[in-house]
């Protein structure tokens, strides 16, 4: 019998993770990346002394009050931790841990892909070439958003939000912010800050959503404050869906006073609001914004470096409870 700590993976993870999982721990992988609901996360948790989840999987009070009490820490592969209920965590004496800082500059590298294939229409326009529908140039057709020299206003000036500035910057673009606090000299960098979100609103030709997804957060962007917006503003998000009101952004979308979106991220992802699709000034990805191998390695080895600091005696750097 081994000696090593339980470890239950609820997703299947790059090769490079789950061997060192393999390595380090009595890992129970989940090597065809089944999906495993409610009872399934209880049950095979039972034997587990730690969870190595994503965000795929919603650990909240109720879940987390049935899990085993040999459970000792979930460390969860993600920056965001929403879906997982950290009071209730923390009242069972279980510490959280995220994947902070590993995926900042492969997400903040999709929100400009976002911003720039909404802003220069870029599904529109591959999808003449799809349909080998492309006539000859012509001045008038296709024009986009111009970027230079515009204004960027970005909700939360985290890590994220912070690296979508460095980018926006190498396009001229003039950076304003709203986060709960402002920002030190040397971190904000010129940018200008707004204590009240509401306050740039008017302000943001680009609008790009970085806060994490929480119940103050929750519809931010609804009709009220869409109609604060400049008219023709581009809207991203590379956050979490459920910050938008589809339903308010799409009808923006629709009458022109947005004039662009680009998102990777949905309210209720993988299930997203199919009004999306009707959109020709949509730029859509499926939530791929740390998707690239490095990154993807880097937050598994993250999730790791955390579990075996805490099972070694030490606290855990990412913990959240
Ligand atoms: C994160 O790390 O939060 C990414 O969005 C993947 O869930």
């Amino acid at each position: 019998m081994s000696d090593r700590p339980v470890l239950f993976v609820t997703r299947k993870l790059p090769d490079a993770v789950e061997t060192r999982a393999t390595r380090d721990y009595d890992a129970k992988l989940n090597i065809d990346d089944s999906q495993y609901d409610a009872p399934a996360l209880i049950s095979n948790s039972a034997e587990a002394d730690a969870i190595l989840t994503c965000s795929t999987e919603k650990f909240t009070a109720d879940i987390i009050n049935q899990l085993s009490a040999r459970v000792r820490a979930i460390a969860t592969f993600s920056v965001g931790y929403e879906h997982i209920d950290i009071d209730a965590a923390k009242a069972r004496g279980i510490i959280v841990t995220n994947t902070p800082d590993v995926l900042t500059s492969a997400t903040a590298d999709v929100a400009m892909l976002c911003l720039l294939g909404a802003a220069r229409r870029q599904q529109e326009s591959t999808a003449l070439l799809r349909a080998d529908q492309w006539g000859r140039w012509d001045a008038t057709s296709l024009l986009g958003a111009h970027v230079t020299g515009k204004r960027l206003a970005i909700l939360g000036m985290g890590r994220i939000g912070r690296a979508v500035a460095k980018r926006a910057r190498a396009f001229d673009m003039e950076i304003h912010y709203s986060n709960r606090s402002r920002l030190a000299p040397e971190l904000e960098q010129g940018a200008l800050f707004y204590k009240n979100p509401d306050d740039m609103l008017p302000s943001a030709e680009f609008l790009s959503i970085n806060c994490p997804s929480t119940p103050e957060t929750h519809h931010f962007l609804n009709t009220d404050r869409i109609s604060k917006l400049p008219d023709g503003a581009v809207v991203v998000n590379t956050a979490r869906g459920d910050i938008i009101d589809d339903e308010a952004l799409i009808a923006a979308a629709k009458s022109g006073k947005v004039s662009g979106v680009g998102l990777d991220v949905y309210e209720g992802e993988p299930a997203f609001n199919k009004g999306y699709l009707d959109l020709p000034n949509a730029f859509l990805l499926p939530h791929i914004g740390s998707a690239t191998v490095d990154t993807r390695d880097a937050m598994g080895f993250r999730a790791l470096d955390n579990l075996d600091a805490f099972f070694s005696g030490a606290t855990a750097p990412d913990t959240l409870t």
